[in-house]
């Protein structure tokens, strides 16, 4: 497997110590070489953690290259026809706000804590979401997925601070009682592995866009 690397800043960097450790052939593009038809020829999975804004101007680009995807980037709005878009190119594409691959167990208790209304009075949500001072979007896009999953109404506080990497924490409140769901990320490195994790999975999947939770989620529930 011979891997186009997109961006090899904070996250992808280490997408790029993983392909070295594990002597995966490999071409990185950055802001110095960018990707063209002609230079992603011969890859057979690109994996970006470019940020939003610019991985939305390559795209067209990577639809026509026809190669399976896997991608990080956050800050940017899907197109609604996106997943028909991949479908007609006959290729595939994962896409995460998140590859952790501890973020799926989350997943699942965030599905439980939605349920609280059918047995306690009186719940409020709220979430803090901490990450480090160069990031470019707030909300993260992983504290948009808890909500997504949530499907509660939910008020986001989103806090800057130094080279945090990624706090999340999702608190649900009564007058009488609290409960508190954290996740942190210790190391950007578990972007990386989960990447790695897509990489590997992206060839058995049918064509389409895939959110990486429901490939993991599938794993994760095999045994239920
Ligand atoms: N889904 C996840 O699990 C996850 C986890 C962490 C981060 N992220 C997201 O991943 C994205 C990147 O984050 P980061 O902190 O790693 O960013 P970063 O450190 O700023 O790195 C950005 C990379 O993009 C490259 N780049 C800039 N302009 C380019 C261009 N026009 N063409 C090609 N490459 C270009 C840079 O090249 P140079 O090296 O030449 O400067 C650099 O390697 C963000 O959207 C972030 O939110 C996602």
């Amino acid at each position: 497997m011979k891997i186009a690397l997109l961006g090899k800043g904070k996250t992808g960097g280490r997408v790029l110590e993983l392909l070295v450790q594990n002597n995966i052939p490999h071409t990185v593009f950055d802001s110095e070489n960018h990707p063209t038809l002609e230079n992603l020829k011969g890859h057979d999975v690109v994996i970006s953690f470019l940020s939003g804004n610019i991985f939305k101007e390559y795209m067209t680009l990577l639809l026509d290259s026809k190669i399976p995807v896997v991608t990080g980037s956050t800050g940017m709005q899907w197109p609604a026809d996106f997943d028909k878009k991949v479908k007609e190119k006959n290729t595939k594409w994962i896409y995460a706000t998140n590859f952790s691959l501890g973020m799926n167990l989350v997943h699942q208790m965030i599905l439980i804590m939605k349920e609280a209304d059918s047995i306690i009075n009186n719940v409020q949500y709220n979430m803090l979401e901490v990450h480090h001072t160069k990031k470019l979007d707030a909300p993260s896009g992983t504290a948009l997925s808890w909500k997504n999953w949530l499907d509660r109404e939910v008020f986001i506080k989103s806090e800057r601070i130094g080279d945090v990497i990624g706090i999340h924490e999702l608190r649900l409140k009564t007058p009488v009682e609290e409960i508190t769901l954290k996740h942190e990320a210790l190391d950007r490195k578990i972007f990386a592995e989960g990447a790695m994790y897509a990489a590997n999975k992206i060839t058995t999947l049918p064509p389409g866009l895939h959110l990486f939770q429901d490939v993991v989620q599938k794993e994760l529930l095999k045994g239920r």
